[in-house]
């Protein structure tokens, strides 16, 4: 990392996160499709800092073998865990080699990046920046206890509190910006005769007062940046809040969402003005769609790109896919990776795409499966239609050129091609490339059995 900002940020991970009753880390646990200690990632890197260590602890492989791509990352473990100060000092090497450090939990996966910059903005004046909130319920935390100027001049844990500091609701967030000389002078003077025989990072405070060391309090932008998880219940809220926030951000963007509760984004999704997305709609990976696009309810996008005024109609999967302009998928579609539709291209129900390449204005609107073929312009493929293209073996690609008339209930036996103009019977099954502007079919003789009489039930009167 080569940001000039001289910060290094200290990720504490190490918890075991219990209460989540999970094999998997805590800090592993999605929010918004991404692992939360991956958001508190990204947050930091927003900053440019010098360095981004995470204190990992139980479970601790796992956690790094997440972000193994990651090699800007640096790991330290804590083992044993013996309070938030001790995981910190197991940074001194960053903290030392830097000029203010942050530091953030990896399970309060919402901290926006602004409220970060406030806290790292203040530090590198040379104060020590803690960011605190106002709280209905302070229940377990710690309580942020001020002098008579109302100056902030210690943290106080639940459990070492008296009744009276109970009664505070001035919390502490956890996270705070200190002048790194600072740490590294106080973190080793941390004592841990306290209720729960820590070394509490929180003890700091006291420090600062008593060093004279100027101490600034400020709040979160939004209070629900600071919710941490520690259950499942608050993985839920958390993942809830995460969507609400990107869906108004996309209504301030001028898109319709029928209902901004009903809309899952797990990943990234760009809108332009004009999209309309009904109820049930989930968005995986990396998907963007052009002015006016409009998805129906029940429908899931992932990794793909839709082009203007195109309608995806309800309950269509598309996965992996290029959709050009003023098309019409759905409803009931399922397109699957590799493939690309042109503009003005109809795709109905239970039309199954893959790998497929399908040109300007061609439809297949029922009920077939195009897979590994190319479709020129203005195809029409017919009802039941199905591109054979495995031979239990081998996968291979069928060609349809442009303006091509498919009948129903077609069977194109790959690799097979269709020539420009081509008409292919209804019922056909076509092992052979049909030539160009002729009608191809396979003959079949239609009989009458006069007199013929269903066989019914034995013993049915
Ligand atoms: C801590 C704060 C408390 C604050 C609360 C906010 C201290 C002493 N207390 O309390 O004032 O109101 O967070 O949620 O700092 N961790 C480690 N190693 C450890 C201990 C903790 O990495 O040895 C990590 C945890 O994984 C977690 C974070 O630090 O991400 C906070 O730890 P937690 O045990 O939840 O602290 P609290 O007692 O809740
Ligand atoms: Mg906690």
């Amino acid at each position: 990392m080569d940001g000039n900002s001289g910060l290094s940020v200290v990720i504490l991970a190490a918890g075991q996160g219990t209460r989540m009753k999970s094999a998997l880390p805590k800090v592993l646990h999605e929010v918004a499709g991404k692992p939360m200690l991956a958001h508190v990632v990204d947050a930091a890197k927003a900053l440019s800092p010098k360095s981004i260590t995470i204190i990992y602890g139980h479970g601790g492989a796992i956690v790094r073998s997440a972000f193994v791509q990651d090699r800007e990352l640096r790991w330290a473990l804590q083992e044993p865990q013996l309070g938030t100060g001790h995981a910190v000092m197991q940074a001194m090497d960053a903290i030392n080699e830097s000029k203010t450090t942050l530091i953030l939990y990896g399970d309060v996966p919402l901290i926006s990046v602004g409220t970060l910059r406030k806290l790292v903005n203040e530090a590198a004046r040379g104060e020590l920046s803690w960011l605190t909130a106002i709280v209905e319920q302070p229940a377990g935390l710690g309580r942020v206890i001020r002098d008579a100027n109302g100056q902030a001049c210690a943290i106080v844990e639940e459990k070492d509190a008296s009744e009276a500091q109970r009664l505070v609701h001035e919390i502490n967030t956890g996270f705070v910006a200190c002048p790194s000389p600072w740490l590294v002078e106080w973190l080793p003077r941390l004592g841990n005769r306290n209720a729960q025989g820590e070394y509490y990072l929180t003890d700091v405070m006291a420090l600062a007062v008593e060093k004279g060391c100027k101490i600034t309090t400020s709040q979160p932008n939004n209070l629900w940046e600071t919710t941490g998880v520690n259950n499942r219940e608050q993985l839920a809220q958390v993942e809830r809040i995460a969507q609400l926030e990107r869906a108004e951000e996309l209504m301030a963007g001028g898109v319709t969402l029928r209902d901004p509760n009903r809309l899952d984004i797990r990943g990234s999704l760009s809108a332009a003005q004009d999209v309309t997305i009904d109820i049930n709609v989930l968005i995986e990976g990396t998907v963007r769609l052009a002015r006016g696009v409009s998805i129906g309810a029940n429908c899931m996008l992932k990794d793909c790109d839709i082009g203007e005024d195109t309608q995806v109609l309800s309950f269509t999967s598309i996965d992996g896919a290029n959709v050009g302009r003023n098309a019409r998928i759905g409803p009931y579609a399922r397109i699957r990776p590799n493939t690309r539709i042109g503009n003005d291209v109809h795709i109905g129900n239970f039309v199954e795409v893959k790998a497929s390449d399908i040109s300007n204005e061609s439809k297949a609107n029922h009920l077939s499966y195009i897979g590994d073929a190319t479709i020129g312009e203005r195809v029409n493929v017919g009802a039941g239609t199905i591109t054979c293209n495995y031979d239990g073996a081998n996968k291979h690609r069928t060609i349809i050129e442009s303006d091509v008339h498919i009948g129903s209930d077609v069977q194109l036996i790959a690799p097979v091609t269709v020539r420009q103009g081509a008409t292919i019977g209804a019922g056909t099954t076509v092992w052979k490339d049909a030539p160009e502007n002729e009608l191809t079919l396979n003959p079949k003789a239609q009989e009458t059995r006069k007199g013929w009489r269903r066989p019914t039930k034995k013993g049915a009167s």
